[in-house]
């Protein structure tokens, strides 16, 4: 399973990836703006500097919903460094901009879904990730770990190759279940992925270790 972080913070983004188990980020335009990065020149600077702390990919929201925008802006988002991935909603122009950057070779991921039938058409399309946003759907009593379970079965049904990226990861049991259940890609806060490092028993045991250490070494 990848680890992806969830932030346009660039502090963030160099922690994860000390840790040494970064597989790429992803960020959205509300990770953006928290960060206070506004305006067409400094939001590519932003996507580049990201680029530059990390090996994987890079996913850069287009903000365009109209088909010859979403293609003219995922082109600019996919020229800026070979490690974008362009990020387009599912909307029936972007299912049609999907079709398009796949012929075309530029990767993407197919953004705020929320129904197996979404991730049926953003496979068919030939995206590269689809991200199911499964805090959102917890958020409003639905299982979002449900519908991760189902797109896998319909993806295995058919062999696609679309890699399933669990979005809107909100805490460490997401990571876990979505793990279980075989999403591809997990993306969520740096909290969710050190929270694995995690268990009493494990500081327990140090502390005993090194205690006992200094005993028999004083
Ligand atoms: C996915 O790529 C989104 O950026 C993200 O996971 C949304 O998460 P949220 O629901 O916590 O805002």
């Amino acid at each position: 399973m990848k680890f992806f972080i969830d932030t346009a913070n660039l502090d963030q983004i160099k922690e994860a990836q000390d840790l040494g188990v970064l597989d790429g980020v992803t960020t959205n335009p509300s990770l953006m703006a928290k960060e206070g990065i506004t305006g067409e020149d400094n939001i590519k600077k932003h996507y580049q500097a990201i680029c530059e702390i990390v090996t994987g990919d890079v996913s850069a929201e287009v903000i365009a919903t109209d088909y010859d925008n979403i293609i003219k802006e995922g082109e600019e988002l996919a020229a800026l460094h070979d490690q974008i991935v362009v990020k387009v909603p599912m909307i029936k122009d972007g299912i049609k901009a999907i079709r398009y950057f796949s012929q075309k070779g530029i990767k993407t991921n197919c953004t705020l879904v929320f129904s197996a039938g979404q991730a049926l058409l953003a496979a068919k399309a030939g995206a590269t990730y689809v991200s199911p946003f499964i805090g959102r759907l917890d958020d409003i009593s639905t299982d979002g770990l449900n519908l991760i379970a189902e797109i896998r079965q319909i993806y295995d049904n058919y062999a696609f190759e679309t890699e399933i990226l669990a979005a809107s990861v909100r805490h460490t049991m997401h990571v876990i279940d979505c793990a279980k259940i075989g999403a591809d890609v997990m993306t969520g806060p740096l909290s969710s992925i050190e929270g694995l490092l995690k268990h009493p028993l494990t500081d327990i045991g140090l502390e005993k270790f090194l205690a006992d250490y200094k005993k028999g070494n004083q």
